[in-house]
């Protein structure tokens, strides 16, 4: 890794695509680090023009060569990270990860492959910085109320609901309240599914439409007052903070590390 007077080299492994672009600006702003390289599958030609000097590359193994990065910076497909991975670690890269739709195993095996190579890694479901005081908040709250309701809203084009997101945020309230929470269950349900999802007694409502992006708010019920929390997201930037941080911190880690709370030490 870099010391003060080398900074951080770093390799984006998706950087065609929405967060993938966004984390290219991010990092070649940021200080303490340079942008090595910029590797995705698509051809150079439909890739927005990168910042000057950046090599662009259609193969994560000649990336890998000629850039020596410190870290690489995932967000790409998983079916595309899982081979990508063991060749980057290899190679010395540490991953700092923001693609979604790893299983348990999966996270296993990359921790397996960071510990093999005794380098560290992180993996963040999301790099939202507001999101994950979301969760932490949320979990401050649980034991005190009795009734919680999650509300997540996403654009028209989300292939899942409920949101990875708002299932954490479920977890999490359910680890701070073991109990199941209080739910009304009607007596009558003329639509089918309006009470919305049961996590442990926790509703859970998805909303799709056009013109949102990504949208959590936890509401906690009892007797006389309701509680609410909630997190916006309005533009891919959001991620960025949080991704830096993990860029600058991934060297002093060993094995993956699985959230931001952790580097944020909440
Ligand atoms: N952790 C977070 O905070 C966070 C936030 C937003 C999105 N995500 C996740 O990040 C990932 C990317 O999201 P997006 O909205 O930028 O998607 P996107 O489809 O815009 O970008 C994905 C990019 O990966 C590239 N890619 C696919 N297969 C590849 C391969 N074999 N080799 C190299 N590049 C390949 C695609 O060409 C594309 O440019 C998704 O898994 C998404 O769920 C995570």
């Amino acid at each position: 890794m870099s010391t003060a007077s080398s900074p951080i080299k770093v390799i984006v492994h998706g950087a065609a695509g929405r967060v993938g672009a966004e984390v290219v600006r991010a990092v070649h702003g940021a200080s303490g680090m340079t942008l090595a390289g910029a590797v995705d599958r698509i051809a150079q030609a439909d890739v927005p023009p990168l910042p000057d000097g950046v090599p662009y590359y259609t193969d994560v193994r000649q990336a890998l060569e000629h850039a020596s990065p410190d870290v690489i910076v995932d967000f790409s497909v998983a079916s595309a990270s899982l081979p990508m991975l063991p060749i980057a670690i290899g190679a010395g890269a540490r991953p700092v990860i923001g693609t979604t739709g790893f299983s348990d195993e999966q996270v296993s095996y990359i921790d397996a492959l960071c510990r093999e190579h005794k380098l560290g890694g992180v993996l963040a479901p999301n790099f939202a910085i507001g999101a994950v005081l979301l969760a932490k908040l949320a979990a401050i709250a649980a034991p005190y109320f009795d009734y919680a309701d999650i509300a997540e809203e996403h654009h028209e084009a989300k292939i899942d609901a409920p949101s990875g997101t708002a299932l954490g945020l479920a977890r999490a309230l359910h680890e701070a309240h073991p109990e199941r929470f209080s739910r009304n269950e009607p007596e009558r349900e003329p639509l089918a599914g309006t009470r919305g999802g049961d996590y442990e007694g926790i509703t859970i409502h998805s909303g799709r439409m056009p013109g949102r992006m990504a949208h959590h708010q936890v509401t906690f019920g009892g007797p006389g007052q309701t509680l609410t929390l909630r997190h916006d997201t309005i533009d891919r930037q959001c991620y960025m903070p949080g991704v830096l941080l993990a860029i600058r911190k991934v060297g002093e880690l060993e094995g993956l590390t699985v959230g931001l709370d952790k580097l944020m030490g909440i």
